[in-house]
């Protein structure tokens, strides 16, 4: 009897470890990304990883344009944002646009056939919109899309497609009786990774822009005004950027102590540029383009297909596993000729960021310069609406009071 047991136990052990060893094969890889002992690893699979390269490759750039030559805008009749390009390098800007966004149906997919300069298709007038957006991206949100170089394209997002595959509508959410709320339980949404949490966190936070943190900074109990359930909706924002980004918590955070900058990697002060950066792509370019779209596209409350992390990620911490398509075309990138706004969004965030860091330096004056972001990010001064109510990302995700179907933005 005793001998059996001491037999059992090793048996057992050995055949679960060759049932685990199927889950996953090849075994994943790990790769170290913090100090020895704190175990921040991260994790491929090779095979889902050749996969991912393939359906995240990149297309080739065309070749550059011929110098010189009249410049568009005293060519054309109608062009209102490509003003500082070349006839040359705006129709090879032009034919670019084509294999990123309508391959398939060309350049009438824009265009009204005979009449480059008509607005009449809706289409063109969101590409206009589209290009400002790009332009924008590339040059007042270096911090999160060019740290290395990469930068954003159609492409990042299209991928050859008229829609981005990845676009996200507000989330009504299960069938559910009208006295019930349902916050998201036992109903695995992709969004949130197929966790149990909100099935929503979209709309609250890459929207609208309510309050992430939610760790109390004071050590008595009762002083941290956050309650479990708006953690429920960080958690469930956090879920889907680790998804969309392909990686583990601990790319960005210390496990330990989630909300420590100084323990955080560099990434998770890029994502909290990220954060405001699609919060001003959705508020500032996508929302507005609501009255021209058709219904086709738009959610069930009449809002926007809005952009998330997924929506250029798809999977990858650098979009494109980091191929830096948008340097060979000048016609996404803003210039002097091309009217600038008197301060960029970015410049606001960073302006809010260094005055924290000032407020910070006092208290920690030996902080290294690579933290002065995360530090900063922290410190950020309150944001100007109220922390949510306990209730608020549940209404926003909703679409709020049945007097108002569609979700209305909040203003930043
Ligand atoms: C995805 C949408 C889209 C596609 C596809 C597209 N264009 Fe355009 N096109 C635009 C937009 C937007 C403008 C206006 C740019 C501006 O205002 O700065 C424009 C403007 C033009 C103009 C200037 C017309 C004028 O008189 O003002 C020409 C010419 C043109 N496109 C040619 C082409 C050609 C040729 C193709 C196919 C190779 C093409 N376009 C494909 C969106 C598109
Ligand atoms: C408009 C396209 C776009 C969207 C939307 C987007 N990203 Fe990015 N992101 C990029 C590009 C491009 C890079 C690569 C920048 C570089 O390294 O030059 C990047 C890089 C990053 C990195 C650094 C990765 C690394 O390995 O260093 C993080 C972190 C990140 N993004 C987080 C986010 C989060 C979080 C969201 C959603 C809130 C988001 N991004 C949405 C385009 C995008
Ligand atoms: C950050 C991601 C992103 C980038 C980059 C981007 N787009 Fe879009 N685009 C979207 C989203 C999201 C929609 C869907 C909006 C909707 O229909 O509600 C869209 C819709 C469109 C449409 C309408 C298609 C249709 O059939 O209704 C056109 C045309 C378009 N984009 C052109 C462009 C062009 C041209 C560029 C580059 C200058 C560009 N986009 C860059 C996200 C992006
Ligand atoms: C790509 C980087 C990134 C990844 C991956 C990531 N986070 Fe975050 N996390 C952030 C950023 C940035 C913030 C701060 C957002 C803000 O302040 O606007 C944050 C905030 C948080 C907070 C709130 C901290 C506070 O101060 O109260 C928690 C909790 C958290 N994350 C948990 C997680 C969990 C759990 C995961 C994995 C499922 C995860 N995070 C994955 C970037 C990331």
């Amino acid at each position: 009897m005793k001998i059996e047991k001491q037999i059992a136990l090793p048996v057992v052990a050995v055949i679960a470890s060759v049932v685990l060893l199927g889950c996953e094969r090849p075994p994943p890889q790990s790769t170290q990304i913090g100090y020895r002992g704190v175990g921040m690893e991260q994790y491929d699979n090779p095979r889902t990883l050749a996969a991912k390269r393939w359906a995240n490759r990149p297309v080739e750039s065309l070749p550059p344009a011929a110098e010189g030559g009249p410049m568009a805008k005293d060519v054309y009749q109608n062009v209102q944002v490509l003003n500082d390009l070349t006839v040359a390098e705006f129709t090879r800007t032009m034919v670019a646009v084509t294999t990123w966004v309508s391959p398939k149906q060309g350049c009438n997919y824009c265009h009204v056939p005979g009449n480059w300069a008509s607005d009449d298709i809706y289409t063109k007038v969101v590409s206009r919109r589209m290009f400002e957006m790009v332009r924008a991206a590339n040059t007042d949100w270096k911090q999160h899309v060019a740290v290395n170089g990469v930068g954003v394209t159609c492409y990042t997002c299209h991928r050859g497609n008229p829609v981005p595959k990845y676009v996200w509508v507000t989330d009504p959410g299960p069938k559910h009786p009208s006295v019930v709320t349902p916050t998201g339980q036992n109903y695995g949404s992709p969004t949130v990774a197929y966790t149990s949490l909100p099935y929503d966190p979209l709309t609250p936070f890459l929207d609208q822009s309510n309050e992430i943190r939610i760790t109390g900074t004071k050590p008595l109990a009762g002083s941290n005004p956050a309650s479990l359930k708006q953690a429920e909706w960080t958690f469930g924002l956090m879920a889907y950027i680790s998804d969309s980004l392909g990686v583990g918590c601990n790319f960005c955070h210390n496990t330990r102590a989630f909300n420590d900058w100084k323990q955080s990697t560099p990434q998770r002060a890029t994502a909290w540029y990220a954060i405001r950066h699609v919060r001003d792509i959705n508020q500032n370019y996508i929302w507005p383009l609501n009255d021209v779209l058709p219904a086709s596209r738009k959610g069930p409350y009449g809002d926007p297909m809005r952009v998330g992390c997924m929506t250029c990620h798809q999977g990858v911490n650098k979009p494109l596993f980091g191929a830096q398509m948008a340097k060979d075309y000048p016609g996404l990138y803003r210039t002097a000729v091309a009217e600038t706004p008197a301060e960029t969004p970015a410049e606001a965030a960073a302006a809010e960021a260094s005055a924290a860091v000032e407020a910070v330096a006092t208290a920690e004056a030996a902080a290294p310069a690579q933290e002065a972001a995360p530090e900063a990010a922290p410190a950020e001064a309150p944001p100007a609406e109220a922390a949510p109510a306990e209730a608020a990302p549940a209404e926003a995700a909703q679409g709020g009071e049945a007097s108002s179907p569609a979700p209305v933005p909040q203003q930043l």
